[in-house]
């Protein structure tokens, strides 16, 4: 039989957070019972591509059986990557000041400019061989990758986009995501990134340790904060094109090039737990007090990566979403801290309400291990001498990725920061003795 390049005609997504899905494209490429028959269906070939050492726990096991025109392992050898001279560079090697950082947002790639091209590595801490650690990147593209596939070995990608939506194209699957979504793509998964908008403009969150999961509910119960339901992966989707294709890689920190004579996003069918995914923020259930004071941000944990340490994360995905505020007697914007997380902050749209300018959507600030910060001297004044009636803060979306891992610049970051973000917290009254 010719396999024809087609859409599966079920629904696009299925519904849920780390389920085992089944799917086919075509009808009768899944072998049944069985993963690696002697002669799979069409003589497609049976991978697996595994997310989590064999012996994992079971809770913890994820992997995915795929089955594809051509075994992936048919490539040529990888030579250095000559193109995306921003993403990927390593940070710079130099004392790290314990200054608190901020940038605008990037200005725009050059035009012709794809999403690998367009990305600029800001933030990173550890070794991707460590298999620790997390990356901050940021993108702006306006072509779509047609010919060109991308892959990372060294971790998930967690695509935040500020501005235009990506029509990420993987090997298990197609997702479209807009802005005030975010997609998550395995390790190792193949994709390429078209641009439905013309342009795209966003955040990556490149995860290099455990995979992101839910985070534990505790007392708050069986429901709440990101439910599982709501997270959507897409059914099999493949493209049979007989045509050169390169395919980028990074590895261990480095850009790689190959080329093929083919998409490589030939997988007609998969079966597993390991896959990309998409989730709405709107579908964020916030929790906050009713009471006083201002919670802990963990209440706003979309999603974690633990590290070794109980409780110390190796990366929260955390939403600062439109929410009420009610708290009585109580200063209501983050308070002034210092933690040993580190913080790095983007802004998809909106306001933060701790800082009243220089915060801007598209841009990034950084608050490294112990970095005394918090509200800025206006947003204090204005929430010190507030009505404290009940408030809506609305038409915002501020995250963070939150590590324990100190982050380190990039040259690119270290050269490009906010002169001046400093000076947002000069001028505070003195408290008075009397
Ligand atoms: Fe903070």
């Amino acid at each position: 039989m010719n396999i024809q390049n087609q859409i599966a005609a079920t629904a696009p997504y299925t519904p849920g957070f780390g389920n085992h899905h089944a799917t086919e494209a075509v009808p009768g490429a899944l072998p049944v019972g069985r993963n690696s028959p002697q002669k799979p269906p069409f003589g497609l070939y049976a991978e697996q591509l595994s997310g989590t050492a064999f012996t994992a726990p079971r809770h913890e096991n994820r992997r995915s059986w795929l089955y594809r025109l051509r075994p992936s392992a048919e490539h040529p050898p990888y030579t250095r990557y000559q193109g995306a001279k921003r993403f990927a560079p390593g940070t710079v090697n130099e004392p790290l000041p314990p200054n608190r950082l901020r940038w605008d947002p990037i200005t725009a790639s050059p035009a012709g400019t794809d999403l690998i091209d367009g990305i600029t590595t800001m933030l990173a801490n550890r070794d991707p061989a460590d298999l620790e650690g997390v990356a901050v990147h940021v993108y702006a593209a306006d072509k779509h990758m047609d010919r060109r596939a991308f892959v990372d070995a060294d971790g998930e990608l967690l695509f935040i986009p500020q501005a235009g939506r990506l029509d990420l194209l993987t090997e298990l699957g197609r997702i479209e995501v807009a802005p005030g979504q975010v997609a998550l793509i395995p390790r190792g998964v193949r994709f390429r990134a078209l641009l439905p908008d013309g342009q795209a403009r966003g955040y990556i969150a490149e995860n290099h340790g455990a995979m992101f999961r839910l985070p534990d509910l505790g007392p708050i119960g069986a429901n709440g904060l990101a439910n599982p339901r709501d997270f959507e992966t897409p059914a099999a989707w493949f493209e049979d094109r007989d045509q050169p294709f390169e395919l980028v890689q990074k590895y261990l920190g480095s850009l790689w090039t190959t080329n093929l004579d083919h998409s490589p996003l030939d997988v007609v069918a998969w079966h597993g737990n390991l896959a990309p995914f998409r989730y709405d923020l709107s579908r964020f259930n916030t929790m906050n007090t009713v009471s006083f004071d201002h919670p802990d941000p963990s209440i706003f944990t979309v999603l974690t990566s633990p590290s070794d340490v109980p409780g110390r994360a190796n990366a929260d995905f955390v939403i600062f979403p439109p929410r009420w505020m009610v708290a009585e007697d109580t200063f209501r914007p983050p308070w002034f801290h210092r933690n040993i997380m580190s913080e790095a902050m983007g802004l998809i749209t909106g306001a933060y309400d701790a800082k009243a300018e220089g915060f801007q959507p598209g841009g990034l600030s950084l608050h490294n291990l112990m970095s005394g910060h918090g509200p800025d001297v206006a947003s204090w004044r204005g929430a010190s001498e507030a009505e404290l009636k009940p408030h809506k803060i609305d038409g915002t979306m501020a995250f963070m990725v939150e590590t324990c891992w100190p982050y380190r610049l990039t040259e690119h970051a270290r050269d490009h920061a906010q002169p001046d973000y400093d000076s947002c917290w000069q001028g505070f009254p003195k408290a008075r003795i009397e």
